[in-house]
């Protein structure tokens, strides 16, 4: 068993607006996928579904953050994605299909949705998806943390209002099975209820700069806990983001129950 690695602070910026969080997470995005592209030839970033990533692919279609990305270096990869049509908007690939891969040379080989829609025209289960997932990250050759797991540039992820990130629930089984990528029930606190394919939660413990972004008062309550004295990932999987080297972006209204000391609180 892996010692749980959560420990020291991540960057917290707050900011006034909605608006202004999806921009600077786009700024940030953009930073780490050039230096990526600059340090190692290729850029490795999973994106997540929800609202958030909606804004920030229309900041990164455009200029002038557009053309500070190298994009034909840049592989797009999901953190989890819903048991459902990749053209409904409860997938979590449509928005990236729609707002940014349209606008940006990002080689098709390179974009690595979850095999959701081939599944279903197949009759294949989600373990099926999620094993075909766990072989292309495999067959990436992407290095890996002294756990095992591969090491993405950047993950972006957004928090549920139960605490979760990626498909990873509270209580989750994901754990404790070592495959990097997995089949998760459909869950019945959330919507929308349908099983899901997920990256394993040790995945944010090895990405090189994971991505919180959190806009709106009704995430205060829950990112209060997730900011609370209590560190335990297992049952409030958002912690795994709560860590030294991660950044937070959000809005006043979603930071209103963090602690005030850790606000504005740099990594260390
Ligand atoms: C999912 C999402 C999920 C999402 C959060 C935040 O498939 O359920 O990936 O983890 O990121 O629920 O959602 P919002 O961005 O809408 O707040």
């Amino acid at each position: 068993m892996v010692v749980d690695r959560v420990t020291g602070e991540p960057e917290i910026v707050i900011l006034p607006t909605a608006e202004s969080v999806s921009s600077a997470a786009a700024g940030r995005i953009a930073e780490a996928l050039a230096a990526a592209g600059d340090a190692r030839g290729a850029a490795h970033w999973a994106t997540t579904g929800g609202s958030t990533p909606g804004p920030i692919y229309r900041e990164l279609a455009r200029n002038p953050l557009r053309g500070t990305v190298p994009w034909e270096r840049v592989h797009l990869w999901w953190g989890d994605d819903r048991w459902a049509p990749p053209d409904e908007s409860r997938s979590n690939s449509l928005a990236a299909r729609e707002l940014l891969l349209p606008h940006v040379p990002v080689p098709a080989a390179q974009v690595h949705a979850m095999p959701i829609g081939e599944a279903m025209a197949t009759s294949q289960p989600p373990g099926w998806a999620a094993a075909r997932y766990g072989e292309a990250l495999r067959a990436a050759a992407l290095p890996v943390d002294s756990a095992g797991f591969p090491i993405l540039d950047v993950v972006l992820v957004g928090i549920g209002p139960d605490g979760h990130l990626f498909s990873v629930f509270p209580g989750s089984p994901t754990w404790d099975d070592p495959a990097w990528a997995q089949a998760v029930l459909a869950p019945t606190h959330i919507e929308p209820q349908v099983d899901r394919v997920t990256l394993h939660p040790r995945i944010l413990d090895a990405t090189r700069l994971p991505i919180a972004v959190v806009h709106g008062a009704s995430k205060a309550a829950i990112l209060g806990r997730i900011f609370g004295e209590r560190r335990d990932p297992r049952g409030l999987p958002g912690q795994l983001a709560r860590r030294t080297g991660a950044v937070w972006i959000l809005d006043e209204a979603a930071a209103s129950e963090i602690p005030p000391e850790l606000r504005g609180a740099r990594a260390g």
